[in-house]
């Protein structure tokens, strides 16, 4: 069993247990003990009923563009998720896909994750690498990719998902071109947050609030990194990508069809 700090808890709790949906994640899922985040849970600035449902459509997003991009892709692909924290995303990916090969990057806890997949997946290590390294240099982590059997020359899908906020603008800038620069078939996924004026009032003062709430208990920094469109744009054409679509996650409930009940706004 493994305690989780209260950040990674609670994100787990709002995503909620059975969303991968695998007996290998089930098996995960088991050993944490996400006890910490369940006091935070209850507090009255976390009192707004649609979190789950945002954070898990966040994660459908993210998987669909995969799908897309594995279709699109066609032959053995590789997985790099930037800052994958304890979430079984490239865990899920490889053990239900078997021409995929999964790298999960992160600055903490690696060791633990490794540990806990081995437990229950022996036979990750086919499939699965486990890289630590500090995004904000984005030169380790292309070094030490490549010594865990990261191929540039093979299409590689990267995913940057609940970690920009983390890193300040010129971070995110440098990470995404070093590796457009190094990669000859690369597919991006960016998850980022809006400037508050482009978000709806409610969820921008929903949004406000929740992170003053959490960010003492749960050490965030003082300010996180939100970007507007336009500085989105001007990075997917500094890093000279051939195609990008700008989505919100409002946006991308309707193209579900979902009953999107999370981003009404009144
Ligand atoms: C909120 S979690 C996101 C986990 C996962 N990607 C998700 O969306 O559920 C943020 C993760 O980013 C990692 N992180 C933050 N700064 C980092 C850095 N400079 N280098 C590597 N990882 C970093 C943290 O350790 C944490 O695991």
């Amino acid at each position: 069993m493994l305690t989780l700090p209260a950040t990674s808890a609670l994100v787990l709790l709002w995503l909620g247990k059975d969303f991968y949906n695998s007996s290998v994640c089930t098996k995960y899922f088991n050993q944490l003990d996400l006890s910490a985040g369940e006091e935070i849970l209850n507090q009255k600035y976390l009192n707004w009923p649609h979190f789950d449902q945002a954070m898990q459509s966040r994660k459908i997003i993210v998987q669909l563009f995969i799908k897309e991009f594995l279709e699109k892709i066609n032959r053995p692909t590789q997985i790099i998720s930037l800052g994958a924290g304890l979430d079984p995303l490239c865990l899920y990916l490889t053990s239900t896909h078997s021409n995929l090969i999964g790298f999960d990057v992160d600055i903490a806890n690696l060791f633990e994750k490794e540990k806990l997949i081995s437990n229950i997946y022996p036979k990750y290590k086919k499939q699965l690498n486990f890289v630590q390294a500090n995004v904000s240099n984005p030169d380790e982590v292309i070094i030490k990719l490549q010594k865990s059997g990261w191929d540039k020359k093979n299409p590689s899908i990267v995913i940057v998902e609940g970690l920009s906020y983390y890193l300040t603008k010129q971070q995110n800038k440098n990470l995404l071109s070093r590796f457009k620069s190094e990669t000859s078939k690369l597919y991006i996924i960016f998850e980022y947050l809006k400037i508050c004026t482009e978000t709806n009032p409610p969820f921008d003062q929903i949004g406000t609030e929740i992170f003053e709430g959490v960010k003492n208990q749960l050490q965030l920094p003082e300010d996180i990194t939100r970007f507007s469109r336009e500085e989105i744009q001007a990075i997917a054409q500094h890093i000279n990508a051939n195609k990008h679509k700008i989505l919100c996650l409002s946006e991308c409930c309707s193209a579900l069809k979902q009953n999107n009940k999370i981003y009404q706004t009144k």
